[in-house]
């Protein structure tokens, strides 16, 4: 059994954490192993500055930027020129994809609270007629962009602490969702603990643990480099990194418009944004801050910024972020070699915690602090950026909540939508329910957009009510 050692001791009662000593002094021999455990695998200086940062009030206009707006973006095409340029953007986007360059992450470690689902979100099965899964959709397109350009296109995972062994066994149960043999990579980032806002004690999520939850995405620069994924990718001539999240089932995987136009503008990262469509939606915008292009998330962005208007009576602040990123392997080493990291985040939350006396308390309001860094923070330090704009209607529908807004119902109705015109525009008749096309579902193995689908389009198909249609049905 360990003990606490002295050193240890005096270190959480510098860091204001000696409430931890007597939690610990309180527990058996395996309780206090395993709480032992949870506090060694903190950085307590870390946590230290944290809380002078960020508790007791402190902190809140930290990221208020002096001058911010619009960003300078690649739009969705309107004229003849723009047009050109964007089937440059696509040629130069495959000419990467065929040549083996491109590299795609899965940003899945978060823990989907707000959805109330059990286990990993990539495993909510939200397609209405097959009740596939965001997994499934995610791997089919993987699968159909390395068939469709003959290319690698090697995949990485990332998971947290939380859902790293749950993740590992959908992929092994799901025989990879069909992805050849080992082509899967798993990179796994840290946690933090959760503090009490006002005091800065790290909170007990039981007697014997720690309420420790993921860093935030940013720690998945940091893994790809130490699991020896940049290593691989740069022996395989990958160059350039694709990220998209877990939530977003209209996600176009490696769209070559978007990756021409990052290598058009020599960027180092770069960003698809759609229009917000109303203030506050939580969505972080892109934005010029101080001459430089930044993420401002929607936490850190104040009402009356969200809430400004162009001479038009559009949103200034309107290119919401869509968290698909294109991130030259170069810089992302680059980032890596430094000492600083990202800089964290505070969050205010509800965490449920273990008082003194042991009795469990569930908080009505927040009163936690987490810790996380996010991957878009890397973007202040890109020697060259692209903000590039998308149709919402094409590529962005997250299922976050349970009901409302951002909903299986929303992705729902905006995937049959999507699906409805590409039937339409191969000629194929798409009956409707209530005003509402049916619930439809196209392998993404079978088409990645709409001219794929018209020149695959099985002849004569005829839809007469809820309908999926997979690559067996190619015509
Ligand atoms: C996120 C973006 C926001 C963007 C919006 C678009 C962040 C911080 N904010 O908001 O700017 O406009 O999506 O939908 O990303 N994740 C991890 N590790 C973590 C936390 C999250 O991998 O520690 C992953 C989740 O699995 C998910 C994604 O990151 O795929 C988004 O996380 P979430 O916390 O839900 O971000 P949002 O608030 O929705």
């Amino acid at each position: 059994m360990s003990a606490l050692s002295p050193a240890l001791a005096e270190r959480l009662a510098a860091a204001g954490q000696e409430h931890l000593i007597a939690a610990v002094e309180a527990l058996g021999p395996g309780g206090r192993d395993r709480l032992l455990a949870d506090i060694e695998g903190l950085d307590l200086d870390q946590v230290g500055e944290l809380v002078e940062r960020f508790c007791g009030g402190r902190g809140e206009a930290e990221h208020a930027p002096t001058e911010i707006g619009p960003p300078e973006a690649v739009g969705i095409p309107r004229d003849d020129a723009q047009r050109a340029r964007d089937r440059e953007a696509r040629a130069e986007g495959e000419a990467l994809l065929r040549a083996g360059r491109v590299g795609c992450v899965l940003l899945a470690g978060g823990q989907g609270t707000r959805l109330g689902f059990d286990g990993p979100k990539g495993d909510y099965p939200f397609a209405p007629v097959t009740g596939r899964t965001l997994f499934w959709h995610h791997c089919a397109k993987i699968a159909a962009v390395r068939e469709r350009y003959g290319c690698e296109l090697p995949f990485c995972v990332l998971t947290s602490p939380a859902n790293d062994a749950a993740t590992r066994e959908l992929f092994a149960e799901n025989r990879d969702y069909g992805l050849a043999g080992g082509s899967v990579r798993f990179v796994v980032q840290g946690t933090m603990p959760a503090v009490d806002a006002e005091t800065g004690r790290i909170l007990l999520e039981a007697p014997d643990r720690l309420a420790l939850s993921p860093d935030g995405h940013g720690g998945v620069l940091a893994a790809l480099r130490r699991d020896g994924v940049l290593e691989e990718w740069a022996a395989a001539g990958v160059t350039t990194a694709y990220t998209f999240q877990v939530d977003n089932p209209l996600v176009r995987v490696a769209r070559p418009e978007f990756l021409g136009h990052h290598v058009l503008a020599g960027a180092e990262m770069s960003t698809v944004v759609v229009r917000k469509v109303a203030p506050e939606e939580k969505m972080g915008v892109v934005a010029d801050v101080d001459g430089r292009t930044e993420v401002v998330e929607y936490s850190d962005l104040p009402d009356e910024l969200a809430e400004l208007r162009d001479e038009a009576g559009d949103l200034a602040l309107w290119a919401g972020s869509i968290a698909v990123h294109a991130i030259e392997v170069d810089f992302i080493r680059r980032i890596t070699d430094g000492p600083a990291g990202l800089p964290f985040h505070r969050a205010l939350k509800k965490v449920p915690f273990v008082g003194p006396d042991g009795t469990r308390v569930a908080p009505e309001e927040p009163n936690a602090i987490k810790f996380e860094t996010f991957l878009f923070d890397a973007l202040p330090e890109a020697r060259a950026t692209s903000t590039v704009e998308a149709a919402r209607e094409d590529e962005f529908s997250p299922i976050k909540n349970a009901r409302g807004a951002d909903s299986p119902e929303t992705a729902r109705r905006h995937l049959n939508a999507l699906y409805a015109r590409w039937l339409t525009a191969a000629g194929v008749e798409v009956p409707t329910l209530d005003g509402e096309p049916v619930d439809l579902e196209i392998d993404p193995r079978l088409a990645l957009d709409a001219d794929q689908l018209a020149a695959r389009v099985p002849p004569g198909l005829s839809i007469q009510g809820p309908t999926a249609i997979g690559p067996e049905e190619r015509g």
